[in-house]
């Protein structure tokens, strides 16, 4: 769970999924699975949200996450995904631009936000629904 803030205890786990449908609902876009096209393996999770469940509270732009199973990592596929939705955010959703947060010594990441066309803008907290997961880098991807 490196990256992810810990293990989830099924407190969280009952939240997340919560507040994934309520998100779903309220925006008409949220977490996705990713199944691979050659076995329909699903593989891991790309998400496109708003970070916090309280809409005042709300970061100003939506967030992009991934999260593969290790088995599938270095492939591209977390680009592939990133890119993807990125695009999706834009074309398909109207979005103007698309907030991501990483550690930074998550290398992996940081080559897939740069790869999707994001730029680093700072540093912040990483404030998932209420729970403090640490400092982190901004990144921002506006439509071009
Ligand atoms: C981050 C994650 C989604 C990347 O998945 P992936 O499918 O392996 O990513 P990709 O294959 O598309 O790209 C990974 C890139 O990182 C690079 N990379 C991997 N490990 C690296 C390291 N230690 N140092 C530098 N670059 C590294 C790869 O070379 C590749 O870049 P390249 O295509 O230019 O060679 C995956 O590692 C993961 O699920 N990690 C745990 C969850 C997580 O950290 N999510 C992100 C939270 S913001």
């Amino acid at each position: 769970m490196e990256f992810q803030g810990g293990p989830w205890i099924s407190q969280r786990k009952t939240e997340f999924l919560s507040f994934l449908r309520w998100h779903w609902e309220k925006f008409g876009f949220g977490h996705f699975l990713a199944i691979l096209k050659s076995n329909q393996d699903p593989i891991g999770i790309f998400s496109l949200k708003y970070i916090n469940k309280n809409p005042d509270l709300k970061v100003d732009f939506p967030d992009l996450g991934f999260l593969l199973k290790p088995q599938s990592w270095g492939n591209g596929y977390a680009t592939e995904g990133a890119k993807t939705l990125v695009k999706y955010g834009f074309k398909e959703l109207g979005l103007t631009t698309i907030v991501a947060l990483n550690y930074p010594e998550n290398k992996s990441s940081t080559s897939v936000l740069l790869k999707a066309g994001f730029r680093r803008v700072g540093e912040d907290e990483i404030n998932y629904n209420g729970h403090n997961l640490g400092g982190c880098t901004k990144w921002l991807c506006e439509k071009p």
